[in-house]
C-alpha cells in the first residue's frame, strides 16, 4: 500500500504528527510496536507548555484538557528546610498546564480513531528502505505476515529505543550524551497533593519532587540509586524518604496512601544530529533526551513535532522544501536550549556522588540567587514555561 507519511512509534509525539497532518488533509499511518493499553499505561509527563497546549487545540484534541488540567501560574523550590515560590505568571505573563502525558495519549487515540484513521500495532521488526532516495518505504511484519508500506516521507518518532534513529549511518550521525548517577524512583498515589503548586526540592539526602495529576492523585519522587530498584522501595519506605527531604512544615502536610504505580527512571542528556537525513526525520525521544527535572521532554517532542508539521505543511500545500531543508536546524536550535536548562536544574537540585564541599556551596549560592534575584527568576520563569518554537 502507499501513504505520505509513514509515523514510526505511537507515543505522543507520532499521535501528535498525525492528528495534525489529518487537519491538512495529509494522510499518515502510524506503526506501533506495542499495544494501545501498554502505551496508555506507562505513567509519564504531567507538565504541559502552552506551546504544545495550543498544538493540542490545532489538532481539535484539547477540550477535556481545557476542562480537566490544572493551570499552575507559579512553582516552589525548597532547599535547607525552607520554599520560595517563581510566580510565572508574573514573570513571563504565561503559565503551564498539569495534565498527564497519558491522558494526551488517550486523547489523541480517541481523536484518531474517531477519524478513522489507520494504526498499526504490534508491529515487529520495522525496517526503512531508501530514506536516502526519492521513494522511501517501510516493512514490518505483523501476526506473522510481512507487510511494506510505500510514503513520501517516514518520521521516526520511536522513542530512545527505536529503529529510526540507527537507520541513520554512522559516519552522518554525531551522538552527544550525559549519562547522571542516579535515578528516580516515581510513585502516583490517590491522595490530594500536598501543595497546590509544585515542589522541586534540593536537600542533603537527595532530590524529591512532589507533583499532581488532579485534586485527588498525587505523583512523587525522590532521587534514588541506580541499583535500587522499585521492589526494594516499600510505600512506607518511600514516604518517610519523601518527608525527610521536604522542609518540616511541608512534610507535615503529606498525606500519604496506598501507591497504585511505582517506577523508577534512570536520567541522562543526549541528542543526535542531525534530525534529518533525506526523507527520514526524527521528532522526539527518538533524536534527544532530557533528564526529567523541569518537564521538558515531552514539551520539546512537541515543539519537533510543531517545525516538522509545518515543514510538511510546505511541501504539500506549496510544493517549497524549506521548511523540511531547515527541519533539523529549527528543531535543534531549541532541543540545546531545553537540555541546557534541564542540565542547569538537574545540577541545582541534586545529589552527586563526586560532589565536594565547594560545589555544595555553590548549589546553595546558585539557589538564594534564584531566590533573590529578580532577573534570574524571570530566566528560570521562561524556560519553564517553555521558550518560544
Ligand atoms: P515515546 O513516548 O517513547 O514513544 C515512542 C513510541 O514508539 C512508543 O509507544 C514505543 O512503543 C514505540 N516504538 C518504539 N520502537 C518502535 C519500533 N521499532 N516500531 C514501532 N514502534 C516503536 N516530559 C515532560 O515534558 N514533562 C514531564 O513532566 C516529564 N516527566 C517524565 C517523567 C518520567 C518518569 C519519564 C520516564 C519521562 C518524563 N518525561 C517528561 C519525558 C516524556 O515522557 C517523553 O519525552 C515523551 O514520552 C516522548 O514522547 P515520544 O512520543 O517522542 O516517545
Ligand atoms: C512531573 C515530572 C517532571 O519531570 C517534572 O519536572 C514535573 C512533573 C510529573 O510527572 O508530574
Amino acid at each position: 500500500m502507499k501513504t505520505q507519511v509513514v509515523i514510526i512509534g505511537g507515543g505522543p509525539s507520532g499521535l501528535l504528527l498525525g492528528q495534525l497532518l489529518h487537519t491538512r488533509g495529509i494522510e499518515a499511518v502510524v506503526l506501533e510496536r506495542k499495544t494501545r493499553d501498554y502505551v496508555l499505561g506507562r505513567i509519564r509527563a504531567g507538565v504541559l507548555e502552552s506551546g504544545l497546549v495550543d498544538l493540542l487545540e490545532e489538532a481539535g484534541v484539547a477540550d477535556r484538557l481545557h476542562r480537566e488540567g490544572q493551570r499552575h501560574t507559579g512553582t516552589q523550590i525548597a532547599a535547607g528546610g525552607e520554599m520560595f515560590g517563581v510566580a510565572f505568571s508574573a514573570l513571563t505573563d504565561r503559565h503551564v498546564t498539569v495534565y498527564g502525558q497519558t491522558e494526551v495519549t488517550q486523547d489523541l487515540y480517541d481523536a484518531r480513531e474517531a477519524a478513522g484513521l489507520r494504526t498499526e500495532f504490534l508491529v515487529e521488526d520495522v525496517v526503512i528502505h531508501g530514506a536516502d532516495g526519492d521513494a522511501p518505504f517501510v516493512t514490518y511484519t505483523q501476526g506473522g505476515s510481512e507487510r511494506r508500506i510505500d510514503c513520501d516521507f517516514v518520521a521516526g518518532c520511536d522513542g530512545f529505543h527505536g529503529v529510526s534513529r540507527k537507520t541513520i549511518p554512522e559516519d552522518v550521525r554525531r551522538e552527544y550524551e550525559k549519562v547522571y548517577p542516579f535515578g528516580w524512583l516515581g510513585i502516583l498515589s490517590r491522595t490530594p497533593p500536598v501543595h497546590e503548586e509544585l515542589i522541586y526540592a534540593n536537600s542533603e539526602r537527595g532530590f524529591a519532587l512532589c507533583s499532581m495529576r488532579n485534586e485527588n492523585l498525587s505523583r512523587y519522587y525522590i532521587q534514588c540509586d541506580l541499583s535500587d530498584s522499585p521492589e526494594d522501595w516499600s510505600d512506607e519506605a518511600f514516604w518517610a524518604e519523601l518527608k525527610r527531604r521536604l522542609p518540616d512544615h511541608v512534610a507535615k502536610d503529606l498525606v500519604t496512601g496506598p501507591s497504585i504505580e511505582k517506577s523508577i527512571a534512570p536520567l541522562r542528556s543526549f541528542v543526535t544530529e542531525p534530525m534529518r537525513w533525506g526523507r527520514l526525520f526524527l521528532c522526539g525521544d527518538a533524536a534527544h533526551i532530557v533528564p526529567p527535572t523541569g518537564a521538558k521532554g515531552l514539551n520539546t517532542a512537541a515543539s519537533d513535532v510543531h517545525y516538522l508539521y509545518e515543514g510538511l505543511r510546505q511541501f504539500y500545500e506549496t510544493g517549497e522544501s524549506e521548511g523540511i531543508d531547515r527541519y533539523s536546524e529549527r528543531a535543534l536550535l531549541r532541543v540545546w536550549k531545553a537540555e541546557r536548562f534541564s542540565w542547569w536544574f538537574s545540577s541545582l537540585l541534586h545529589r552527586y556522588p563526586e560532589q565536594t564541599a565547594f560545589d555544595l556551596k555553590m548549589q546553595e549560592a546558585e539557589i538564594a540567587f534564584l531566590r533573590d534575584n529578580e532577573a534570574q527568576q524571570r530566566a528560570f520563569a521562561e524556560n519553564y514555561v517553555g521558550l518560544p518554537y
